[in-house]
């Protein structure tokens, strides 16, 4: 088999893509009423849908995109209900939980805020995709148990929100950064609107000035090589 890169394509807030050209997740798949307007939910071609919560920057078109790929929906139990319920295919996770697929695994870890839905509780998400091992925190206010999320093993990327006011803001984020260790950060769930206008190029270079790691600004709309 030739090797296949993986890449990632940041949509702008907390939306991503992952694919090696064949298999596709789409992470957080807000699109309609993203300010970012960056792709239209018809323009996305997955298998997989994760989601980290229920609120609508998050959930986004996953009805939407889920079922005009047949995607499989992973995520928190209320979640993958919800999506269930929307006619979608879901897979039931819930915080603490890894399950293996068949692009790696996914581990829902905790996070600090709203789920979004009845009785739900918001996730973050540590993902291997063919070798490449990310954490995506989701929604979250700095937690310090942080500092154990590289405990299964390195991390090759961590995205951290960095908007402030209903997630960390730059602060927060860069003493996130300093216990996670991951190779990159990468900044997101910033300028979607004026409340969580923060600048991720002020972010990534105190993040090498005062931790000296590495940082990485993906502009909105580009796809990186990981
Ligand atoms: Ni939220
Ligand atoms: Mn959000």
């Amino acid at each position: 088999a030739s090797f296949m890169e993986v890449k990632l394509t940041y949509y702008g807030h907390a939306t991503f893509m992952l694919s090696n050209g064949e298999t596709t997740i789409v992470f957080d798949p807000f699109f309609n009423g993203n300010t970012w307007e960056k792709a239209k939910p018809e323009d996305i071609k997955c298998q997989y849908i994760v989601i980290s919560h229920g609120h609508g920057d998050h959930y986004g078109d996953a009805d939407l995109i889920g079922k005009a790929n047949n995607a499989l929906v992973i995520s928190t139990a209320e979640v993958a209900h919800k999506a269930e319920e929307a006619g979608l295919k879901a897979y039931a996770m819930h915080l603490g939980g890894k399950h293996d697929f068949e692009f790696g695994s996914i581990r829902l870890t905790p996070a600090f805020h709203g789920a979004g839905i009845p009785g739900g509780h918001a996730a973050g998400v540590i993902v291997t995709f063919y070798g490449k091992t990310l954490y995506f925190a989701g929604d979250t206010a700095f937690f310090s148990d942080m500092q154990y999320l590289n405990r299964f093993g390195k991390l090759d990327y961590a995205l951290l929100p960095i908007g402030d006011n209903f997630t960390m803001g730059p602060e927060d984020a860069l003493l996130a950064a300093s216990l996670i260790k991951a190779d990159v950060t990468i900044p997101i769930h910033y300028k979607t609107w004026p409340v969580i206008d923060q600048d991720p190029d002020a972010f990534v270079a105190k993040l090498e000035a005062e931790h000296h790691q590495k940082g990485l600004v993906v502009e909105p709309g580009s796809t990186i090589v990981l």
